[in-house]
């Protein structure tokens, strides 16, 4: 199995619907703030379930999202079918969006999950779709001495607040023995050090600069804001 298929098939990251809710709740209000403002077109790039999306829709001219798996997209689609300012789009019409057509590209939580190779394809390919002077925002990188242990640590303090801790715990014991466990033993996340990730972004035509917060519960990833050169 590679991360592709994991996430195209059922899992369960989230311990409970709670915690899904919750997660994409604060993710949502963590990319609104980290919106241009004004009335942007937007492209959601490993957009997951994204069910708050509708609220950051609301900050948008328009908000597509893409998810590689064919199971997101069609939950995805589904979801958002009555949403006029929200498209999903599969491989075809990502492929197929216009250049210089996008205001922001927003990014999280994928990165782990792609080869460099990839990541740097992808920074090609958002540079061309964004209009000068757009905003690429590339959030949840893990910095190389963030392991696992800290992903606990994060998930324990987020229960606590969001009052999912029974489930959290036990989602944890499940997860030790769960796909994601061996699949994160047998493909490691890819990891960035900050000024790695700052290089690299900045190499591919853009100006990137580390924002003080991560996107999420997990304050001890990173998040990145970058203009289109
Ligand atoms: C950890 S989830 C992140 C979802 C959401 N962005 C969030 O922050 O909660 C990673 C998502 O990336 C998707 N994904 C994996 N590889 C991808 C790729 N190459 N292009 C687009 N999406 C991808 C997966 O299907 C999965 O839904």
């Amino acid at each position: 199995m590679n991360w592709r298929e994991f996430w195209n098939g059922d899992h369960a990251i989230y311990v409970n619907a709670r915690h899904k809710a919750l997660h994409y709740d604060r993710i949502a209000r963590d990319i609104v703030a980290l919106l241009p403002g004004g009335a942007v077109v937007a492209l959601d790039h490993g957009a997951g379930e994204a069910l708050a999306a509708d609220a950051v829709a609301r900050h948008c001219a328009s908000l597509a999202l893409y998810d590689a798996a064919p199971t997101v997209q069609a939950k995805l689609a589904q979801r958002f079918a009555g949403d006029a300012r929200i498209r999903v789009l599969d491989d075809a019409a990502l492929a197929g969006l216009d250049d210089a057509s996008l205001d922001v590209v927003v990014v999280n939580s994928l990165l782990q999950y792609l080869t460099r190779e990839e990541f740097a394809a992808l920074l090609d390919f958002w540079r061309a779709k964004l209009k000068t002077g757009g905003r690429l925002v590339v959030g949840d990188v893990i910095p190389p001495d963030v392991g696992p242990v800290d992903d606990v640590k994060a998930l324990m303090r987020f229960a606590l607040e969001g009052g999912f801790v029974v489930a959290a715990a036990t989602g944890l014991v499940k997860t030790f023995f769960s796909p994601y466990r061996k699949l994160r033993q047998s493909l490691p996340l890819t990891t960035y050090a900050e000024a790695d990730m700052l290089a690299l972004i900045a190499a591919h035509g853009f100006s990137p600069q580390r924002a003080d917060k991560n996107i999420g519960h997990n304050q001890a990833r990173m998040t990145f804001v970058a203009t289109r050169g």
